[in-house]
């Protein structure tokens, strides 16, 4: 009697990464000279040690493309069949930013469209891409997580000025087998619109087109509160993904989760049980750059060899919204630019 083996489960696979950061570095002592804070102060409370920002001129779609083109490169690719592009701070509030994204990339006329979920931008861009490639809608797709928050942060706000940098990253995801490495294993997504009012830029939308206040046009965040919130939603996420997905936390090699405080990413360590060094860190070098951390982290961790091809890599992202979002995969043998 024959058997028919099963047919392997169609994913989503990461076949290429890309990354791109404006020239410009903003150090800590720069924002010192003209903010009331220090590079100490900024060290010892964030880690970060410095940032990019864009020169003007320079927009979200000009990071997203240079990431893009990186991403295809890497994976050696020069079409797709749909691009999903994470940002909190688009080219324009209409129309979308990943279409004219697409275009500049050569793309053609494939569907392109934005994710808004701030930081957790880039993990819910991924899901929406993996999807699309598992209900057979696509068989590669472009994602990309770009952003330029030297553009919405209040300059006089010494608390958000010192947190964030601009700049992108990108994957190229295709159809495969779960069974393969680089398969993306399933997705823990979640929101607390309880808590829209913690981290939001007041004006612009339909709710206050302007304001007599220049401030309500910036970036606010309530870091304590949300500090609190992105320890316990990106564990709570990160634990029920491992558990759906039968990973013993014991056998992740790699944290990756949102870059938005190192303190942040060892208390998620420490609520998951694994060990800090284990925690992938790389905002010391680039800030909180939202929707791009993911794959800018990533990048990072792929050039210093912490993260190796059969590794077990847990990415995990948190912020406005709030919205949070999981996903785990095993690191494949590919290439970054
Ligand atoms: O990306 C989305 C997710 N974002 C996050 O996860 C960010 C989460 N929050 C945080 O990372 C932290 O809450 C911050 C880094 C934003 C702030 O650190 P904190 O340890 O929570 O500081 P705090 O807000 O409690 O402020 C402590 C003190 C205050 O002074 P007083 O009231 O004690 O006199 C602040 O005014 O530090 C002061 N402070 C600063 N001092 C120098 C706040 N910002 C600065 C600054 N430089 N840049």
């Amino acid at each position: 009697m024959s058997t028919i083996p099963p047919s392997p489960r169609r994913a989503a696979v990461l076949k290429g990464l890309g990354t791109y950061l404006p020239p410009r570095v903003v150090s800590n002592e720069e924002l010192s000279g003209r903010l009331d804070t220090s590079d100490e102060w900024i060290r010892t409370r964030t880690g970060i040690r410095q940032r990019y920002w864009v020169d003007p001129g320079t927009a979200t779609g000009d990071l997203a493309f240079e990431a893009g083109a990186r991403a295809l490169k890497a994976a050696g690719v020069d079409s797709v069949d749909a691009v999903v592009l994470a940002t909190s701070t688009p080219d324009h509030p209409c129309p979308a930013t990943a279409p004219a994204v697409a275009a500049r990339l050569g793309l053609g006329t494939v569907p392109a469209f934005d994710i808004a979920a701030v930081c957790a931008g880039f993990v819910y861009a991924a899901a929406s891409a993996a999807s699309l490639i598992v209900a057979g809608l696509a068989e590669r797709v472009l994602v990309i997580g770009a952003e330029t928050y030297s553009g919405i942060l209040n300059p006089a706000d010494r608390t958000t000025s010192v947190i964030f940098g601009d700049g992108a990253g990108a994957i190229v995801l295709e159809a495969g087998s779960a069974e393969e490495p680089g398969a993306l294993l399933g997705f823990d997504l979640g929101s607390d619109g309880e808590r829209h009012d913690l981290i939001t830029i007041p004006a612009g939308g339909s709710r206050m087109r302007t304001s007599e206040d220049p401030a309500d046009q910036y970036f606010t965040m309530q870091g304590k509160p949300v500090f609190a919130h992105a320890v316990t939603r990106m564990g709570e996420s990160s634990a029920a993904l491992l558990e759906r997905i039968g990973w013993p936390t014991e056998s992740v090699d790699r944290v990756v989760g949102h870059q938005a405080n190192v303190r942040i990413l060892h208390a998620l360590a420490d609520f998951l049980g694994v060990e800090r060094a284990r925690a992938v860190v790389n905002l010391d070098r680039v800030g909180n750059t939202s929707a791009a951390s993911i794959p800018l982290a990533l990048a990072d961790a792929m050039l210093s060899g912490e993260v190796a091809p059969g590794d077990r890599v847990l990415l995990s992202a948190f912020g406005g919204g709030l919205a949070w979002g999981s996903t785990a995969l095993v690191w494949p043998d590919i290439t970054a630019a």
